[in-house]
């Protein structure tokens, strides 16, 4: 069943996000059949960055050659480029927007839902959300709003303020991509469908868990934002701690959105504020002499911090956490490692892998993305000696890709369904800033590290008696 008729209107439709990902993603989730059956998307932004509706087609169309999956040609090009149409937006004058919804929705007639996709920088957002409660535009439209959410506490909680004058809870989807991804869905899945995995997801089974999402690109040109942001905003209060509440959470009473946010939201509660001492913040050698960055820069590229979960199914399991920018390799790896048995039966040097590996759970969230149980078996021949052995699901082999959406198309199409479930709560954000406090309050000094490295060496400390580890690329 489609989504219901919908106006979307994407704010910040010529910057990076948008090209990047939103239309590319949109005409992929078109090209799918997955958009509603009658639908508008009106660009917005700034008067002074305004276009005509070609020249947002045009843009649109680089930005899906560019950066799309298919290419934008044919009958389905043709139909998508159709629905695309531009009005500035101007917080004085808001009239040509208005007008390019107005148009838009009597194109489609009936009464569409509106969606706003507020695809622009924190600084923007509360402007962008008086205009549609003064101009009325919001009516009883949804809107998705991007990362990061805030800066800190105080900002986070002035947005929602700031918004909930306008939208109600319900309506509103913080959007956090990593969420879309198939490989989060997954883990709910994997844990509440099997009795093969639940029983093991606690402290009595597992001794750690790695989350793990390190990147080979570094900031791409992105100084502007970046030297605001740094790393610990742009990834771990966002991305990195939403997937360790899915990772964590407790079964949900049900599947549905507030059922699995209450969950997600527990965890949060249960996560212990950051010590600063169990966290390193890093900066890759370079990185100062990238255009727009000062040239003294204090911003982290990188972070690497332990995490304690105060809570009944995790009390003593670290979570280690890493990701930064111009490391070794590109990844998205969640490792649960998991104990060794009650008695040590086979000695140590019976073992190919003895650094105790090989007992691990490895759940791989790359696009597409898989699944392996590390485990030990006897090696054959007339000798007892152990070697590593892997049981493993992998997406591509097992599905036809091309049914597997990106983490922007899936939230994208939730968000039309009105589906809350992969969008954070107000409360839930709120608490990671608390979460976060001790160390914007307190953050140690930026360590430097070579690009192409694993980050700087100090991280090993952060682990003992456990390692930052990677297991091969399936
Ligand atoms: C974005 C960050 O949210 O996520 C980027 O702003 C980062 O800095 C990106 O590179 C990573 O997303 P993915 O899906 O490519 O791992």
């Amino acid at each position: 069943e489609p989504p219901a008729d919908h106006v979307i209107v994407l704010f910040g439709a010529t910057g990076d996000l948008a090209r990047r990902k939103l239309l590319p993603g949109l005409f992929h989730l078109a090209r799918a059949g997955l958009m509603p059956r009658r639908y508008r998307i009106v660009g917005t932004a700034p008067a002074a960055e305004a276009l005509t509706d070609q020249g947002f087609r045009t843009h649109a169309q680089q930005a899906v050659a560019r950066f799309g999956r298919s290419r934008p040609e044919g009958p389905a090009w043709e139909a998508f480029e159709a629905a695309l149409s531009f009005g500035a937006a101007d917080t004085g004058a808001a009239d040509p927007l208005m007008t390019a919804v107005r148009e838009a929705e009597t194109a489609l007639g009936g009464e569409p839902r509106r969606l706003f996709h507020l695809a622009v920088p924190p600084v923007a957002f509360t402007s962008m959300i008086d205009l549609l409660g003064t101009t009325g535009l919001a009516g009883n439209g949804r809107v998705i709003v991007e990362k990061p959410f805030g800066t800190d506490l105080a900002s986070a909680r002035e947005l929602n303020a700031a918004i909930h004058r306008v939208f109600d809870e319900s309506r509103v989807f913080r959007i956090d991509h990593f969420l879309g991804k198939e490989a989060v869905d997954n883990v709910l899945a994997l844990r509440f469908a099997n009795g093969l995995f639940e029983p093991l997801w606690n402290r009595e089974h597992i001794s750690h868990v790695q989350i793990d999402v390190p990147e080979h690109i570094d900031i791409q040109g992105r100084a502007r934002f970046f030297e605001g942001t740094g790393t610990f905003r742009d990834m771990v209060v966002t991305h990195l701690f939403q997937l360790l509440g899915f990772v964590a959470m407790e079964p949900p009473v049900a599947l549905e959105a507030d059922a699995l946010r209450d969950e997600q939201v527990k965890v949060f509660r249960s996560m212990r504020a950051l010590d600063p001492a169990h966290v390193v913040r890093g900066q890759y050698t370079g990185y100062r002499d990238e255009q727009g960055v000062d040239p003294a820069s204090d911003t982290e590229t990188f972070v690497a911090l332990r995490v304690e979960i105060d809570n009944w199914r995790w009390a003593g399991v670290p979570f280690q956490l890493r990701t930064g920018k111009a490391l070794a390799e590109g990844r998205h790896v969640v490792t649960l490692g998991l104990r060794e048995p009650a008695l040590r039966m086979f000695p140590l040097d019976t073992r190919a892998a003895a650094d105790g590996r090989s007992n691990e759970l490895v759940i791989d969230f790359d696009d597409p993305g898989s699944i392996t149980a590390r485990f030990l078996v006897k090696e054959p021949g007339p000798s007892m000696q152990l070697a590593d052995a892997d049981m493993a699901f992998d997406y591509s082999t097992s599905f036809a890709a091309q049914n597997s959406l990106e983490g922007y198309e899936h939230l994208l199409l939730e968000a039309m369904r009105g589906n809350q479930s992969l969008f954070t709560r107000s409360d839930g954000v709120e608490r990671l800033w608390e979460v976060a406090a001790p160390l914007l309050d307190a953050p140690p000094a930026v360590e430097p590290y070579a690009p192409g490295s694993w980050g700087p060496g100090s991280i090993d400390a952060l682990v003992t008696p456990y390692r930052w580890h990677l297991p091969d690329r399936r």
